[in-house]
Parts: structure tokens; C-alpha cells; sequence
């Protein structure tokens, strides 16, 4: 019954949702989840309401919906869990690092990290698509952007899954230990960059520690806690995109031939990935005061969760066809990197990535296949892939 979908559960995102999204699109607009408490939203027009209103739904209680047993990793400080009027201004000056020109300028560095992936692949063997091809490229820009050493990316991204994973059984160390090791290294990298140490490339966190807006500036802690946002926040999303991305043009053979045939279509393609299965499967939000949704009478202190991939699949907003993986949709308002107040500082750098990501795929390889079954990440924020085992075939 679908008063009954276990939406409070990992398994549920962690499958195929898509069919109970369409089901509850169709019913009412807003549900309630009986087990952890708490309000799911379907509708495009619904999520739009909540992202573009913070003063009604507060980010600072958390973004996450709350699991049986699970923790929410809650930093006060964190530009995501912070409400406006300190939100603006912490995302005034974060912001510095992350221009158009700041994020064209990681073009040559993202593209000598994809030469780089690429360049390893030998043909005759098998891969992980999502842990081997995938997952490098974001951890290793963000390490990079940090000014951490390469010889320690491995690091990062083990600290990054037990971070993100946090029921995930394959997930062997503990979030928190994880977090505090974490942060220590972060400390180091900031100490050195305070001691003016300079790692002679585009340096986020000089960028940062030099911005002013208003007379204020970051201080080490918003430091910390940017960095640390960071590496989750762009990480496991980015590789995502790139894991399901591929796996969305692997099943729609003839969308992939069209892309083949003609390159410029790379930056919608991407779009449509996003739209397709949005990576971050949801957000949430605590109303501040009683407030209506959709025709249903939200609570103050209600925690709301915005699900994303039910969104962007609404038939009102995308028609007959939102079901459907189509590469040249235009236009495509997807909401993949939310909307409004907290809408994704990422969101270019991410795009950047995935269009040299594939650009040289596709120069690269003539083709791609699954050689076994998909594996997913139990996790109801960002529900990756874990294991996708392919073949590639050289060639343009
Ligand atoms: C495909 C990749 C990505 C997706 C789907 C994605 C998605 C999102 C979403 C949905 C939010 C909104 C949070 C909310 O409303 O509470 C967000 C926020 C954010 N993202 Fe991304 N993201 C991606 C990549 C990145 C990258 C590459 C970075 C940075 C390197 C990044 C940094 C951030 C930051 C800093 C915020 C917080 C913004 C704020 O609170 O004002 N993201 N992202």
C-alpha cells in the first residue's frame, strides 16, 4: 500500500523508487513517513516552495531524514546546515572560490586528471566502472583544489565513503572516527596555508582565507568546515552523475549513438543525467512555524524531505515523456542541484567534470558494457553506485 512506502530506508532509494514516486505524484501530494516522522515532498512545484523559503524551512535542524538507527553528522557552522542572514554571509565569501573564472581555470587540471584515468586502462581486463573510473576524478580535483598531496587521494576518498555511507555494511570504519581524522588533516592543510606554505596551483583555501565581504572574513573553524563539506559534498555526487550518467547511456543504445554521432550534445546529455537519476536523492527541512504545502498543513517543527529524483521526473513540468532518458530535452529545469537559498555551489564545477569526462570517453573508447550485476550504496541522501563491472573497447 503506498501510505506504507519505506521511504525512511536506504533499500528504498538504494532500488528503483521510481514507479512509487510516479504512484505517489499521482496521489496526494505530500506524505507522511510513520516510522521516523516526517513529510515527503514529490512535486516540482512543492520542492521549489520549500528550497526558495528558508525562513519557513530551516536548513539549520538538518538536511537529512532521519533514519531508524542512524546519526546526522550535524556541523552548526557548515554553510549547509546554516539559515539566513549567516548563510548569505558565509556564502558571499565562499562563493570567491568558486567564480566562473575560478572554476575555469581547474579545466586543464580536470583534464590531466581524466588523461590520467584514461591512460591506465588496459582493454583486455575487467573494471569497476564506479570505484576505478569514476570515483578518482572528483576526489582527486577536490584533494587537489585543497592542496593536499597526491600521494594522499586513497585516503581521502576512504574517509569520504565512511562518511557519506553511514549505514552502508561494506563500510568498515566508523563515521565519526572517520570525521575527527578528517578534520585533523584539514587542520594541517589550513595551518600551512595561514604560514603562507603556497601549493603553487589554484589554491582554494588562500582564495578563501583571503576573502572579505562586509569586513568579515572566514575564520579556521568555517575553514574546517568548508573543507570537510567539500570533499562530501562534491565528491560521491560528481561520481555518481559520471557512474549513472554512463549507466543511463549504456541502457538507451540509441541515445548513445546519437551522442557518438554528434559531441556538442555532451552539455544537454549532462542535463539530462542529472534530471534522469539526480544523485542526491533528497534533502530535508524543519519548518519554523505552521505553513501549508500543497494543500497539506505542515507543523512547526515538521521535518520536511524534498526528494529530488521524484521531482525531476514530474510529468506536469517534463510531459508524457519524464519517464524517459532523452538527451537533447530542451528545456530541462531539473532541480538535481536543488534550488534557491542553498542551490548547489558545485554546480559548474560538477558540469565541467562530466563534460571532460565524457568528451574524452568518447574520443577514447568506441565501447562500453556491463559485465555483471550493479551494486548499489545503501544510503538515502546520495544512493551511488558501488560496483559496476564493464569492458571497454579502444577506438573513437
Ligand atoms: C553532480 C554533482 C552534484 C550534485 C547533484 C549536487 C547537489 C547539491 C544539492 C541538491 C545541494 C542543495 C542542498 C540544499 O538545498 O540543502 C547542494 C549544495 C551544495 N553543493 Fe553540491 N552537488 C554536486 C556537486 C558539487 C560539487 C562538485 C561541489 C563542490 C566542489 C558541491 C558543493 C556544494 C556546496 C558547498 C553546497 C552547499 C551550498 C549552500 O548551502 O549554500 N556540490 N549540492
Amino acid at each position: 500500500m503506498l501510505t506504507d512506502v519505506p521511504l525512511h530506508t536506504p533499500e528504498f532509494f538504494a532500488g528503483n523508487p521510481y514507479p512509487a514516486f510516479r504512484e505517489m505524484r499521482a496521489g496526494a501530494r505530500v506524505w507522511w513517513n510513520d516510522v521516523t516522522k516526517f513529510w515527503a515532498l514529490v512535486r516540482y512545484d512543492d520542492i521549489r516552495f520549500v528550497s526558495s523559503n528558508p525562513a519557513l524551512f530551516s536548513s539549520a535542524k538538518g538536511i537529512i531524514i532521519p533514519e531508524v538507527d542512524g546519526e546526522e553528522l550535524i556541523q552548526p557552522e557548515n554553510l549547509i546546515f546554516t539559515d539566513p542572514p549567516r548563510h548569505r554571509q558565509l556564502r558571499k565569501l565562499i562563493s570567491a572560490g568558486f567564480t566562473p573564472r575560478q572554476v575555469a581555470l581547474l579545466a586543464d587540471e580536470i583534464t590531466k586528471i581524466v588523461t590520467g584515468i584514461f591512460d591506465e586502462i588496459d582493454t583486455t581486463r575487467e573494471y569497476n566502472f564506479a570505484e576505478d573510473i569514476a570515483a578518482p576524478l572528483p576526489t582527486r580535483l577536490i584533494a587537489d583544489m585543497l592542496g593536499a598531496p597526491s600521494t594522499d587521494w586513497e585516503q581521502f576518498r576512504h574517509w569520504s565513503d565512511a562518511i557519506v555511507a553511514l549505514n552502508d555494511p561494506d563500510i568498515e570504519q566508523d563515521p565519526l572516527e572517520a570525521m575527527a581524522e578528517l578534520y585533523e588533516y584539514f587542520l594541517k592543510l589550513i595551518n600551512l596555508r595561514r604560514e603562507g606554505v603556497s601549493t603553487g596551483k589554484t589554491d582554494l583555501l588562500a582564495i578563501l582565507a583571503a576573502a572579505e565581504v562586509d569586513g568579515l572574513k572566514l575564520t579556521d573553524d568555517d575553514l574546517l568546515a568548508f573543507s570537510f563539506l567539500l570533499l562530501v559534498a562534491g565528491n560521491e555526487t560528481t561520481r555518481n552523475l559520471l557512474a549513472f550518467g554512463m549507466l543511463n547511456l549504456i541502457e538507451n543504445p540509441d541515445q548513445f549513438a546519437l551522442l557518438r554521432s554528434d559531441h556538442s550534445l555532451i552539455p544537454s546529455a549532462i542535463e539530462e543525467m542529472l534530471r534522469y537519476n539526480s544523485p542526491v536523492a533528497h534533502m530535508a527541512r524543519t519548518a519554523t512555524a505552521d505553513v501549508e504545502v500543497g494543500g497539506q498543513l505542515i507543523k512547526e517543527g515538521d521535518r520536511v524531505a524534498m526528494l529530488y529524483g521524484a521531482a525531476n521526473r514530474d510529468e506536469d513540468v517534463f510531459g508524457d515523456d519524464a519517464e524517459e532518458f532523452i538527451i537533447t530535452r530542451d528545456p530541462n529545469p531539473h532541480i538535481a542541484f536543488g534550488y534557491g537559498e542553498h542551490m548547489c555551489l558545485g554546480a559548474q564545477l560538477a558540469r565541467l567534470e562530466a563534460r571532460i569526462f565524457f568528451e574524452q570517453f568518447l574520443t577514447r573508447f568506441s565501447d562500453i558494457s556491463l559485465v555483471g550485476d550493479i551494486t548499489r550504496l545503501r544510503a538515502t541522501m546520495v544512493p551511488g553506485v558501488k560496483k559496476m563491472p564493464v569492458r571497454l573497447k579502444a577506438g573513437a
